[in-house]
């Protein structure tokens, strides 16, 4: 019986521009609720991979069944919401020169078209509640347009927006790379709060040991585009920082 969520076959990716082959007969399965830490050199094809599997990228060969469907079935659209990918680049998710409130309703209308028939002042007043705990100062600046706010408002800001439609899959890419030691911890401790509250299945990549250590239920690292080592969550709490480092890289 085959209940993986992402099962990827021998799937390999190169551009025609360049020839280099990118990832390389890529086989590995991801079941529901697992939290994947994905490591690797730069260029290993980490990003690569999550783009694949959000079909921003298309794979040369192989196959890829989400939920037991090949990937190549579902429209972008169907993706685009059982799939959700941040990455540290938040002018990615966020329209910069909206405000936070323009960037939430934008949001809204995709998903609840009726939306015009809702109260202004109550979706103000749940957004303001709602975003509290994400991170209080932006509550205070619903009208602020969010190239004003600071990298760890905007990400949390992202997060924040990503999840009030929760999706099946959440790809992280280095998405606590550009904040301080202190907001990136915070922001990855609501980011593995809210993963398990949803049960969302999750891929993150990372150049943080500590992160790869402390979350996820497994470590899939990279070189070169092939995977060469998985460790196991139990396996990984009993490595030294140097012993996860050699397994690593
Ligand atoms: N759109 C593209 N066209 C051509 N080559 C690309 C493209 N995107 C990525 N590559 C190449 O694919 C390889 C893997 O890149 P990728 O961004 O997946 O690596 P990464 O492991 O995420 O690296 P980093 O740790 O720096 O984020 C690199 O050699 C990169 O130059
Ligand atoms: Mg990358």
């Amino acid at each position: 019986m085959n209940n993986s969520l992402i099962d990827m076959r021998n799937v390999s990716l190169e551009f025609a521009q360049t020839e280099k082959s990118i990832l390389k007969d890529i086989s590995y399965k991801i079941y529901a609720k697992d939290f994947i830490i994905i490591v690797g050199s730069n260029g290993s094809g980490k990003s690569s991979l999550l783009k694949i599997i959000n079909k921003t990228f298309k794979m040369s060969s192989g196959t890829i069944l989400l939920d037991g469907k090949s990937i190549n079935d579902y429209l972008q659209k169907t993706i685009n919401r059982m799939v959700k990918t941040i990455t540290q680049n938040c002018h990615e998710s966020l329209f910069m020169s909206l405000s936070i409130l323009e960037n939430y309703i934008l949001i809204k209308q995709q998903y609840e078209p009726n939306l015009f028939s809702m109260s202004y002042k109550a979706e103000r007043d749940f957004l303001s509640e709602y975003l509290l705990s994400f991170n209080a100062k932006l509550s205070l600046k619903l009208n602020q347009s969010v190239e004003q706010l600071s990298g760890g408002e905007k990400q949390a800001l992202v997060l924040a927006l990503t999840m009030l439609y929760p999706p099946r899959i959440l790809l992280l890419d280095e998405h606590t790379s550009a904040l301080d030691p202190k907001a990136a911890d915070k922001l990855m401790r609501l980011t593995k709060q809210l993963v398990e509250q949803h049960n969302i299945t999750c891929l993150l990549t990372t150049h943080d040991l500590l992160d790869a250590k402390h979350y996820g239920n497994r470590i899939l690292a990279l070189r070169n585009g092939v995977i060469h080592h998985t460790i196991e969550q139990e396996v990984k709490m009993t490595l030294t920082q140097q012993a996860l480092l050699s397994a690593c890289y």
